[in-house]
């Protein structure tokens, strides 16, 4: 019994430290986007400097909060565009760039339109407040919800938060095509670097309500 008491006793502050201290949290965001395979498979590397929180927020009031990485979420609870906060970084540069993708398409066993885009925007801002993410311009691809086929499994719908480089130019983007999109490449044509913060939610299918 004693024993027993010692142990817990040990584990709590450890458990603790973990979940309070920001530096740790980053450093669980980057071990999650490597154990599920993001890097190398997404990204070539990962190292976050801001946390990034997902919140679907339903009419009837109640929401989800994407908080950790790879939360599994029902298909039809993501259909809306969800809030993105941001956690409060140094030296924010003025513009962000935000994307969401799904490598899995139309399976992870078989990526082979890897990847739809879901949602793509440019001048995107921190409000220094409340570290919502707000858009200073149209997005160029609206936020569009999961809709894995049957029997494909879990998909992993992705979201990145790049700094926005001076003189940013997509305008060789086709916008209506949505399949197919090479982050990698993207990301090389853009100069956008590595992403600064990221997290993602894990959905598969459902029928539409
Ligand atoms: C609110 O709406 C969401 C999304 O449609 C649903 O999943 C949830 O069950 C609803 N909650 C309540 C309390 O009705
Ligand atoms: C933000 O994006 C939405 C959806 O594209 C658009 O309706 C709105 O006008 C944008 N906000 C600004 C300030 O451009
Ligand atoms: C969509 O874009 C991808 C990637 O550039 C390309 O492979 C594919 O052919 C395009 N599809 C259509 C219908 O244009």
């Amino acid at each position: 019994m004693l024993k027993h008491l010692l142990s817990l006793l040990l584990v709590v502050p450890a458990v603790l430290g973990h979940s309070s201290h920001g530096r740790t949290d980053l450093t669980s965001v980057k071990e999650a986007f490597k154990a599920d395979e993001i890097v190398p498979q997404i990204i070539p590397r990962f190292e976050p400097i801001a946390q990034a929180t997902l919140t679907f927020n339903y009419a009837n009031g109640s929401s989800v909060v994407i908080s950790g990485p790879g939360t599994r979420i029902q298909r039809n609870d993501a259909q809306i565009a969800p809030a993105i906060t941001i956690g409060y970084g140094r030296h924010p540069p003025k513009y962000y760039v935000g994307v969401i993708v799904d490598p899995d398409a139309p399976s992870r066993q078989n990526p082979i339109r890897r990847s739809i885009r879901h949602y793509l925007a440019r001048d995107l801002t921190i409000d220094r407040k409340t570290g919502f993410l707000k858009n200073f311009t149209a997005v160029a691809n609206e936020y569009r919800g999961p809709n894995p086929p049957a029997g494909s499994g879990g998909h992993r719908y992705i979201f990145f938060l790049y700094k926005q480089p001076k003189n940013l130019d997509i305008s060789f983007l086709d916008l209506n095509n949505r399949t197919n999109f090479n982050l990698a490449e993207f990301v090389e044509k853009t100069g956008l670097g590595d992403p600064i913060a990221g997290n993602y939610f894990v959905s598969e299918y459902q029928a539409p309500a």
